[in-house]
Order: C-alpha cells, then sequence, then structure tokens
C-alpha cells in the first residue's frame, strides 16, 4: 500500500509517520519547502513526545518520505489524505476550507488509477460531498472514491492514540474504499479495535459531535467546581462520585481555566454555526462557548482576588502557558486572555514554560520569560500556575516560599492538596474545592 499525506502539520505529521509504521510507504508532501527540508534533515517542526524517533525509523526504512511535489506522490498513491489546516474563518466561525477544497483541487489533477480520497482535517458536514464534486468537475474521467476519516489524536500522546485507539471512524460510499481503508488500518484489527463504518456525512458530524461533548463534559465541571466553591465542596469527590457511574464515566471532570487548544474551541464553534444554518440550533452547546469564553477572564478575577483585591505594581510569578502540558501548542491557550487581563490591571508578570514560550513571546507581549521555575519567583508577589506540567506538581515548596515576597499560590490546575499547601504556610487558591489561608 503507498499513500500521500497532503499537509505535514500535526495532524498530517503524526498520522503518515504512524502508518508507515503500520507497514504503509508514506510519502508527506507540503507547500512549505523549508519545512519539507528540515524535515528530511530528521528536524520535526512539533513537539509530540517519541515523534522524532519514529520519523527517523521510518524514513531509514524507507516507508516514509517528504517532498513538495504533491503531483507524483498522487499519482503513485493508492489514497490521498487531506490533513491540511482548517482555521477559523475570521468573523463568523466557519471552518475555512479553501485549503481542503484547494488541495482537492491538486489532487484531482493528478489522480492515476483508483484511488481512495480521504478527509482527515476535521471538516464540517458536506465538505467530502463538495470535495468530490471538485474532483469530478476538474478530471471527468478520474476513478476516485472519497471518504471521511476523522482523527481523533490529543496532542502529546497522538502516537499512542493513533496506535491504540478507541476506535476508528470510517465513512465510505463503496465496498471497495472500505476494503482500501481496512487494508490502512490492518495493524488494529490484531488488537480488537473497534471500526465504525458509516456514511461520509455521519463520519464527518462524528468527530464534531465528539469534540462538542467532551467540551461540554469539561464546562459542566467547571461550573459545578465554581458551585462548590460557594457551598464548600469537594468537586475532586463531586467529579469521583458522579464518574463512578459508568454512563457518565471518570475523564474529563477535571476543573481548571477552560478548556484551549486547536481542536475544542473551532469545533464547538464551527458546529455552534453549521447548527444554526441548519435550522437546528445546538443550545447546549453555544452556552458551553459563552461559559468558556467568559471563564478566562473569571480566572484572572479570582487571581486578583487571591492577591487581596488588586494586583496593581505587583508582580505575579507564572508556571505554564500553553493550553495543556506536554505540549508546546499555545492556540487558544486561556493563558492568553488570563495574563494580559492581569497585565491591564496593573501586574508585572514573569513566566516560564518548559516547551511553550518560543510560541509565547510572540502572542504575549510584555512578560519577562524565564528559565527556571524557580527563576519567576525572586520577589514575586505571588505564585500563578496555569498549565500541569509534571514538573510544576513537585516543586520545592521550602524554596519557592522563601523566593516569593508574599506565600500567596494560585493553583488554577488543582495540582496541589489544599490542607498540605496550608500547612506548607501558603495562602493557597484553588478551583472548586475550599481554599485555605496558610498555617502559622
Ligand atoms: C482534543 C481531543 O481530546 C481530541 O480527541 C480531538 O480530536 C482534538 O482535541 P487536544 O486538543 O490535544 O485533543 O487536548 P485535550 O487533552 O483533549 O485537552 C483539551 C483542553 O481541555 C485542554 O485545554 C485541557 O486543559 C482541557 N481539559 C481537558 C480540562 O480542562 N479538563 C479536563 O478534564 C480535560
Amino acid at each position: 500500500m503507498r499513500i500521500a499525506m497532503i499537509g505535514t502539520g500535526y495532524v498530517g505529521l503524526v498520522s503518515g509517520a504512524c502508518f508507515s509504521e503500520f507497514g504503509v510507504t508514506v510519502t508527506c508532501v507540503d507547500k512549505d519547502a523549508g519545512k519539507i527540508e528540515r524535515l528530511n534533515r530528521g528536524e520535526i517542526p512539533i513537539y509530540e513526545p517519541g515523534l522524532d524517533k519514529l520519523v527517523e525509523n521510518s524514513a531509514k526504512a524507507g516507508r516514509l518520505f517528504f517532498t513538495t511535489d504533491l503531483k507524483a506522490a498522487v499519482a503513485e498513491a493508492d489514497a490521498v489524505f487531506i490533513a491540511v489546516g482548517t482555521p477559523s474563518r475570521r468573523g463568523d466561525g466557519h471552518a475555512d476550507l479553501s485549503y481542503v477544497y484547494g488541495a482537492a483541487k491538486e489532487i484531482a489533477e493528478a489522480l492515476s488509477g483508483h484511488t481512495v480520497v480521504v478527509t482527515k482535517s476535521t471538516v464540517p458536514v458536506g465538505t467530502g460531498r463538495e470535495v468530490e464534486r471538485i474532483i469530478r468537475e476538474t478530471r471527468p474521467d478520474a476513478d476516485f472514491d472519497i471518504v471521511s476519516n476523522p482523527e481523533f489524536l490529543r496532542e502529546g500522546s497522538a502516537i499512542s492514540d493513533f496506535m491504540r485507539p478507541d476506535r476508528v471512524v470510517i465513512g465510505a460510499r463503496t465496498e471497495k474504499a472500505r476494503e482500501v481503508m481496512r487494508n490502512l488500518y490492518r495493524p488494529l484489527y490484531l488488537i480488537e479495535t473497534p471500526i465504525v463504518f458509516t456514511s461520509v456525512e455521519t463520519s464527518e458530524l462524528i468527530k464534531y459531535a465528539a469534540n462538542t461533548f467532551l467540551a461540554a463534559k469539561i464546562t459542566f465541571i467547571n461550573e459545578i467546581a465554581d458551585l462548590c466553591e460557594k457551598l464548600g465542596a469537594d468537586v475532586h469527590d463531586v467529579a469521583k462520585g458522579i464518574g463512578l457511574d459508568g454512563r457518565i464515566g471518570k475523564k474529563f471532570l477535571h476543573p481548571g481555566p477552560g478548556y484551549g487548544g486547536s481542536c475544542f474551541p473551532k469545533d464547538t464553534l464551527a458546529l455552534v454555526r453549521t447548527a444554526q444554518e441548519a435550522g437546528a440550533p445546538l443550545r447546549i452547546i453555544e452556552t458551553v462557548v459563552d461559559i468558556n469564553d467568559k471563564r478566562k477572564r473569571a480566572m484572572a478575577d479570582k487571581i486578583i482576588a487571591a492577591c487581596g483585591g488588586s494586583v496593581k505594581g505587583k508582580t505575579l510569578a507564572i508556571l505554564g502557558v500553553t493550553f495543556k502540558p506536554n505540549t508546546d501548542d499555545m492556540r487558544d491557550s486561556p493563558s492568553l486572555d488570563i495574563l494580559p487581563a492581569l497585565q491591564e490591571a496593573g501586574a508585572a508578570l514573569r513566566a516560564f514554560d518548559p516547551a511553550g514560550m518560543h510560541e509565547a513571546e510572540k502572542m504575549l507581549p510584555g512578560i519577562l520569560w524565564c528559565e527556571t521555575a524557580y527563576e519567576t519567583m525572586g520577589g514575586a508577589d505571588a505564585l500563578v500556575i496555569i498549565t500541569e506540567w509534571n514538573e510544576f506538581r513537585a516543586l520545592d515548596l521550602k524554596r519557592v516560599k522563601s523566593l516569593l515576597k508574599s506565600p500567596v499560590l494560585v493553583d488554577l490546575r488543582n495540582v496541589y492538596e489544599p490542607d498540605m499547601m496550608a500547612t506548607a504556610g501558603f495562602d493557597y487558591t484553588c478551583v472548586g474545592r475550599v481554599s485555605l489561608p496558610a498555617v502559622q
């Protein structure tokens, strides 16, 4: 089997490398010649644990190639995957499909022999049909089938998500196309991964329904956390108590500063728009989007309150700015709203992130970026944890306390236990649990 992967962004690169690990010969294509050159030198443009080794091994074994030559890659492929970006369109929240449709046209011109054209990027319902129309219009003679095969990869654990997924979803119209897809995913049959075959439109919707459901689940526990604070209840126990009910499930019930990243904010918005236009508005998700937006400002207010009601003229030490740990991705990170709000309120910020600072520097001006977690703390009036990187879970608390001007700790990810922190002498504020003053 031979495939072409169009777009070597996050999804394309991970999927391409993983398919080649499955024994498929993969050619990854990108318009960005610099990126292809770097990949050919073995440099990986994103931070994803294990990806560098995988790319190196597959490239050495002659199963993974990088090129800008779309035509040659498509001509010899049994299946072509479209994994280009689908950013939110400015203004209306719809996904911008110009890259997908542009790729479809270029693919059409290069098709040779029977080829399955697969959309892997998250695309609104109806995109597959439009890709089919574009190809048919460009090349009336082409022998092809369209397939929707959404990815469910989480940044930071994308490789194991690909190799050992909960399920694979394949939307196809013909048996021939299903057979090609079955062959590509053959190794997953050995580990009895459920493969859900469905129509193209249904498959497209499954991806959005999954992501919006998860976004709603996070938002639900975030609101319950706020209620816990008012009532003196503990959200961790609530999450455990409800999560043990198999119908609810214990995952994705961790409260925090609101969801971020490259998928949830974009996909919730896109499905809201699609649903409104279809005349079946998803009012739950509209509310989820609204709550999550407002939550970031509320988190800034929470930090300000923990600092005694004002941060004017104060210095805050910030740990973690990416939207979650184990990634350098800053897209829609809550920190992008929280930190400017703190600056506006008059705070000076010193920040550290293990992988995200390079990206963050461009997006968050006026912050003093530090080399280590401890460097942020010297003389600061409070310490704020925004992203739960592992190294922030085991801080030397004595050292932290000696560095800070006042022992105020705001933990937006509930990394620490309230009673432990109070005993260690911190005025500790967290999310949805009783926050305790320092034990003197
Ligand atoms: C997500 C989905 O998990 C994946 O299936 C989808 O296809 C793409 O989007 P990812 O964006 O990598 O993956 O991040 P994920 O680990 O799901 O976290 C998303 C956001 O939700 C993060 O900002 C995270 O901090 C937040 N989150 C997650 C919570 O606040 N609480 C939780 O319990 C879980």
